[in-house]
């Protein structure tokens, strides 16, 4: 599913904004052939560090979830933004963990970010799940429904500013009960050979 998003660049003339070509973005999930410019995006949108963070933890050799990938892509064919969400247990219960998510620096404040990431908490949604965490500035996800109070009573697996632990409920009350540790899910687990 890709649906058109009109975008005023930023070089657009004081007064009354164009609405250039060159800002029309779809929004689609992302194909294996962008991981590479999804990878230099990020690279320029947090540098090195973002190796570093706890979230990472959660999304080391674990998959986005599937359908939860996607990409914002400019007319012209760039990778302008992209939104990726991972399966976890919130305390034992099954969420969603979204981020990152990035914007190319020239395209930002055109409302990229917003479709994103609407576009993937309604498929979210749509695929049955019920609860999405992340961190992140909360003066940002607000608009989205994300707030501190879901994620009050959840730990992740490593440090993070609580302020900006946030969660969100796509059923309600999805997250009352949630308690304890943010894990990733289980992952296959390895065949042992089998003795003689
Ligand atoms: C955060 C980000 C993804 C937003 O993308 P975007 O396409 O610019 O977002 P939108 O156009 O939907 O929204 C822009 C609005 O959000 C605001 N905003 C952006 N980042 C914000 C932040 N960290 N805190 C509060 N507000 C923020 C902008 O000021 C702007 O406000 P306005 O609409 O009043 O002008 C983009 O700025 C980005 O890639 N930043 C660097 C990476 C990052 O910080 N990612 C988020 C953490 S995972």
């Amino acid at each position: 599913m890709a649906f058109e998003l009109l975008c005023q660049h930023p070089s657009a003339a004081c007064g009354a904004p164009t609405a250039l070509d060159a800002a029309a973005c779809a929004i689609r999930e992302e194909a294996p052939s962008d991981a590479n410019a999804r990878e230099a995006l990020l690279d320029d949108a947090f540098g090195p560090a973002r190796f570093l963070k706890t979230c990472q933890r959660l999304r080391e050799g674990s998959a986005p979830a599937p359908g939860l990938a996607l990409v914002a892509i400019d007319n012209g064919g760039a990778l302008v933004g992209t939104v990726r969400l991972w399966p976890i247990l919130a305390g034992g219960s099954a969420a969603l963990l979204l981020g990152p998510v990035a914007v190319a620096a020239q395209y930002r404040s055109l409302g990229i970010g917003r479709a994103l990431i609407d576009e993937s908490l309604a498929r979210a949604a749509a695929f049955g799940h019920r609860a999405v965490l992340l961190v992140g500035d909360a003066p940002y996800y607000a608009r989205f429904g994300f707030a501190r109070r879901f994620a009050e009573r959840l730990t992740m697996p490593g440090p993070v500013e609580r302020a900006r632990f946030l969660g969100l409920e796509l059923i309600p009350g999805a997250l009352e009960g949630a308690h304890g540790r943010v894990v990733p899910t289980a992952r296959p687990a390895i065949a042992l050979p089998q003795a003689a």
